[in-house]
């Protein structure tokens, strides 16, 4: 029993661990598309500068919803952001949003897994909301690229 609790405390310490990781990507996220939004000029980008805005604002919810799941789970949100990304070339800063969204989708699958083996069915449903509006920002994002969205998934979620 205690090695059994012991184990579950591991779990939870690393699903807290790996959301401060996500809460990171989503503070990134809001960055690059606050500064990548202003930064695209051209008639040829209005369309998706516009766009580009209307993620930082969804980015943001996320980030508040994944901030709230941490201190609930007992951890402490982090305050620091991954890296952004800059370029002078609008089809640079659209491919690094893309890579990261890409990246985000992966782990958000992987964290699902992780919430639902620890019966955090809650959260579980939050993190899938989130990857589907993560899903519809890596195809708006392939579509300005004129490129096929990458398939990286064996599996779903
Ligand atoms: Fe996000
Ligand atoms: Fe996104």
């Amino acid at each position: 029993m205690a090695k059994a609790e012991s184990q579950n405390d591991k779990a939870l310490s690393e699903l807290i661990d790996a959301l401060n990781e996500d809460l990171a990507r989503e503070y990134q996220a809001i960055i690059a598309y606050t500064v990548y939004s202003n930064v695209l000029s051209g008639a040829q980008w209005m369309n998706i500068a516009g766009e580009l805005r209307k993620h930082a604002g969804e980015e943001l919810q996320h980030a508040l919803i994944i901030a709230y799941q941490i201190d609930y789970l007992g951890g402490m949100p982090t305050a620091t952001p991954k890296t952004v990304k800059l370029s002078k070339k609008p089809e640079d800063m659209l491919r690094f949003d893309l890579e990261n969204e890409t990246e985000t989708i992966r782990n958000y699958r992987q964290r699902v897994k992780q919430a639902e083996a620890l019966g955090h069915y809650a959260l579980a449903e939050q993190l899938r909301q989130i990857i589907s509006q993560e899903q519809e920002h890596q195809h708006d994002l392939a579509t300005a690229l004129g490129i096929e969205v990458p398939k990286v998934f064996s599996q779903g979620a």
